[in-house]
C-alpha cells in the first residue's frame, strides 16, 4: 500500500467517472427508446434485457468507485497523526477491502458493539485489521466462517477476529509476530503482516493476543487502551 496504491487508485478513478457518466446517459436515452417502441411485443424481451445489463454495469462501476475510494483514504491516512476515530468504522472498512474478491461461500459474522471513540492513527489501525482479516481469509480457504467481534471492556477496546480455519501449530504461536515468519509459499506472503501490525498496536499502547487450536481455527484479539500514557507519537 502507500504511494503506489494511491497513484493507481487515482488513475482508475478518472476513467471510472466517465464510464459512470456515460452509462447514466445511456440509461436515460434507453428510456426514450423504450417509450418509442411502446407496445411492440417482439422488442419487449431485448429491451428489458438491455435495461438490466445497463443497471448491472452501473452497479459494478459504483462498486469499483467505492473500493477505489477506500484504497485512497486508506493509503493517505496510513501512519497519520492521532485523532479520535470510530474503531467499528475502521473494522468495517477493512472488511470491505478484505472481502472484495473472496468466494461468496465465506460467511463473515459481525458483532460490532458500541464503542467510545479512540484517539488513534486511523489509517494504521485499518491496516492492522486488514492484515488480520486477510490472514483469517487465507486460513479458512474457499469455504468457512469468520467472526469479527468488537466491544468495550472497561479501559480497553477489544477487536477479535476469529476464524474457523486451519489453525496454528503450538510451536509456531511464539514466532507469529517475528519479521519474515511465514508458512505461505514464496510470492504469497512476506511474513511482515503480523510484525507490522504488532508494531502499530504497540504504538497505541496495546497488544495483539493470538490463540489457536490446530485444525479448528484461530483468534487474534487486538486490545487497545482508551487512554494511552505515551500520547501522540507522530
Ligand atoms: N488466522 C491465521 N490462521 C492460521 N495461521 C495464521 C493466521 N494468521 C497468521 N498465521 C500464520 O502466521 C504467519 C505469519 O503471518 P503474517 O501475516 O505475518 O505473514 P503472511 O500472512 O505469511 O504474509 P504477509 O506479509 O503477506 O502478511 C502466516 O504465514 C501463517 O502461517
Ligand atoms: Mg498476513
Amino acid at each position: 500500500m502507500g504511494q503506489l496504491a494511491a497513484g493507481i487508485a487515482h488513475e482508475i478513478n478518472n476513467p471510472m467517472a466517465y464510464v459512470r457518466s456515460n452509462l447514466s446517459m445511456l440509461r436515460g436515452e434507453w428510456e426514450t427508446v423504450r417509450k418509442r417502441l411502446g407496445g411492440n411485443d417482439a422488442a419487449s424481451g431485448p429491451v428489458t434485457d438491455c435495461e438490466e445489463l445497463i443497471d448491472e454495469c452501473l452497479e459494478g462501476v459504483e462498486r469499483t468507485i467505492s473500493i477505489v475510494k477506500d484504497i485512497r483514504e486508506f493509503s493517505h491516512a496510513g501512519g497519520g497523526a492521532f485523532a479520535p476515530a470510530d474503531v467499528n468504522l475502521l473494522v468495517e472498512k477493512a472488511l470491505r477491502m478484505a472481502s472484495g474478491q473472496r468466494s461468496n461461500r465465506l460467511r463473515v459474522v459481525q458483532h460490532l458493539g458500541p464503542l467510545p471513540r479512540l484517539r488513534c492513527s486511523a489509517g494504521s489501525l485499518e491496516q492492522v485489521f486488514l492484515n488480520l482479516l486477510v490472514n483469517a481469509f487465507d486460513a479458512v480457504g474457499r469455504e468457512g466462517d469468520i467472526e469479527v467481534v468488537t466491544r468495550c471492556e472497561g479501559a480497553f477496546i477489544s477487536v477479535r477476529i476469529i476464524d474457523g480455519g486451519v489453525g496454528i501449530p503450538a510451536e509456531d504461536l511464539g514466532r507469529l509476530f517475528d519479521p519474515f515468519f511465514t508458512t505461505k509459499e514464496a510470492g504469497q506472503g512476506t511474513g511482515l503482516g503480523l510484525f507490522v501490525s504488532y508494531e502499530i498496536v504497540k504504538l497505541h499502547g496495546g497488544e495483539i493476543v493470538a490463540t489457536s487450536v490446530l485444525g479448528e481455527g484461530s483468534s487474534f484479539e487486538v486490545r487497545l487502551p482508551l487512554a494511552t500514557a505515551g500520547e501522540d507519537p507522530a
